[in-house]
């Protein structure tokens, strides 16, 4: 066993958490913001918001049940790192592909985190080769820090220092994606 699900099977994830930087009530109110903002940009039309798996699930769970206006949502998931987000980098991947047509749609992109840029910078280029009739990102999680490439964010819920972080969808080695809000690693668990 890891060191990391040895943990938890013993003790939790207490042991594992260096401190809370966003709880609960903060990611909720901010969550309930940007659905306001968005129903009101989209007011008239019907977008359709894509969450990339499985980090972007939790935010687009609770952010399709701020938004006012009807709208779709669809799935697809990257691989941005081989395992874990701390393995080294590769060529990102679409793993599992979007069923619908987003030709002449307004598409939403939900995603977690945008650290170096690379994925959903990728991810991006993909989908406009389909022509949507817009595609705006809408992301959780900034960490300007770390930005290698040069991505639009036209929704953000949080600009964060360049710490790993887990919790509500992110993951630490597949683990802890359920807590309700984003903490970060002791050093001894990085
Ligand atoms: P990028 O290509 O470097 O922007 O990688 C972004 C992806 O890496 C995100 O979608 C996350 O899945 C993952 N990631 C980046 N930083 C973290 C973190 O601090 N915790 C958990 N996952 C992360
Ligand atoms: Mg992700």
């Amino acid at each position: 066993m890891s060191k990391i699900t040895d943990c938890l099977v013993k003790d939790g994830y207490t042991p594992l958490l260096d401190k809370v930087l966003i709880d609960e009530p903060t990611l909720m109110s901010r969550v309930a913001e940007l659905g306001a903002q968005i129903s009101k940009d989209y007011a008239g039309k019907v977008p359709l918001l894509v969450c990339i798996l499985r980090g972007g699930v939790m935010f687009l769970t609770d952010l399709t049940k701020k938004l006012t206006i009807p709208h779709h949502i669809d799935f697809m998931a990257v691989s941005s790192y081989g395992v874990g987000a701390r393995a080294s980098r590769g060529q990102p991947r679409i793993t599992l592909d979007l069923n619908t047509d987003i030709k002449n749609r307004h598409v939403i992109l939900v995603e977690d985190i945008i650290d170096s840029g690379h994925t959903i910078d990728h991810v991006l280029r993909m989908l406009q080769t389909r022509e949507p009739a817009s595609l705006t990102l809408c992301a959780l999680l900034d960490k300007p820090e770390r930005r290698e490439a040069d991505v639009p964010i036209g929704y953000l819920g949080f600009t964060i220092p360049n710490e790993f972080v887990f919790g509500y969808g992110l993951d630490l080695d597949e683990y802890c994606r359920n807590l309700p809000f984003i903490g970060t690693v002791k050093k001894e668990y990085q």
